[in-house]
């Protein structure tokens, strides 16, 4: 809907702040110091949570260098510039601060609203939410015009695309920061509608809610990924279900479910197995071996 915004207003980005240190927050938190080459603070609930996610980011540095990708010194450059913290208060001085915590409206409504406090007011705040509305991630903001959705795909590293989320409020300047900061991550930007599941998972929430439809009615996991592999997809169904998460897949097919409960599926299976916590089963280095035993009797 909206054109490409006027570069000249996007602000310069000295400082990010990264809340959450999950397994998406960890993989952009990496980008970003890559790519900006800028101190990235990240913070969690607790201590526990910050010390994975940091080493989870160090092991990924370390990868990069032992693949020739980067140099040692450059790995030891970035792995410097990240540092995790449980105190908010380092978060003061970031020009732009996401998040990606728990897909769950009011946790997002707090977050940004307790941060808003903490940040200056002139700080861009970006969210990475999956299928929540951008509009109503901001209702407890004094300035939701400076809040935007920019939305990454897994795996980070590889996905070329961000979905960078006009919700009503947010202003040109925003935007604008936006679009830029995406193309110095060297990523793909479109600017999308705030609609639920923005255009990726809209799309994706129809062949993964009409897979587990199928599923649900009695045919297996193996039947359904080899059925629809003939159409080339980059990945099997279960395959994607299991790489980005089985709760938050749950998650984004009961968005789309509630907005539109006569075109979206939800599927009971999904969540029994979300609560499991894996569909496949893996060996020591994540390659997949096949699916996991006890899984499958769930469903
Ligand atoms: N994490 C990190 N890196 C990974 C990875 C993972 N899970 N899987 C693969 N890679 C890397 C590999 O290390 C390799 O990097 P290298 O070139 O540096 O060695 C590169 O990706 C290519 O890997 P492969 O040779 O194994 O390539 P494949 O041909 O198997 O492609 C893929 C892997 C790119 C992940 C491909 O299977 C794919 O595109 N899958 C679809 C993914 C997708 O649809 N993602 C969107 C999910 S929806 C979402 O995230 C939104 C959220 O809101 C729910």
């Amino acid at each position: 809907p909206a054109g490409a915004p006027d570069k000249a207003l996007a602000k310069k980005i000295t400082k990010v702040g990264v809340i959450g240190a999950g397994l998406m927050a960890s993989q952009f938190a990496l980008l970003f110091v890559r790519r900006l080459q800028v101190p990235v603070v990240i913070t969690d609930l607790d201590q526990a949570r910050v010390d994975k996610g940091v080493a989870h980011i160090r092991d990924e540095i370390r990868a990069l260098a032992e693949k020739g990708r980067i140099s040692g010194d450059e790995a030891n450059r970035l792995a410097a510039l990240i540092h995790g913290t449980t105190d908010r208060a380092e978060f003061a001085d970031c020009d732009w601060v996401i998040e990606a915590v728990f897909e769950e409206l009011e946790i997002k409504q707090n977050v940004f609203a307790d941060f808003e406090k903490i940040v200056r007011e002139d700080t861009i705040l970006a969210t990475n939410t999956s299928s929540l509305s951008v509009e109503k991630i901001g209702a407890k903001l004094a300035h939701p015009e400076r809040l935007v959705g920019f939305h990454f795909f897994n795996p980070v590293a590889v996905m070329p695309l961000i979905e960078v989320v006009k919700a009503p409020a947010t202003n040109d300047e925003t935007l604008s920061t936006a679009m830029v900061v995406a193309k110095n991550l060297r990523k793909n930007a479109v600017i999308t509608r705030d609609t639920p599941g923005f255009v990726v998972n809209r799309v994706l929430a129809v062949l993964l809610g009409e897979a587990m439809r199928a599923v649900d009615a009695g045919t297996g996991f193996g039947t359904v990924d080899s059925a629809l592999a003939p159409l080339g997809l980059p990945m099997a169904p279960s395959a994607l279900l299991d790489l980005v998460g089985l709760k938050v897949g749950a998650h984004v097919l009961d968005t789309h479910h509630n907005a539109f409960p006569e075109r979206f599926y939800r599927s009971e299976n999904l969540h029994k197995l979300a609560d499991y916590g894996t569909l496949l089963e893996r060996d020591a280095k994540g390659k997949v071996k096949g699916f996991d035993k006890g899984a499958l009797k769930l469903v």
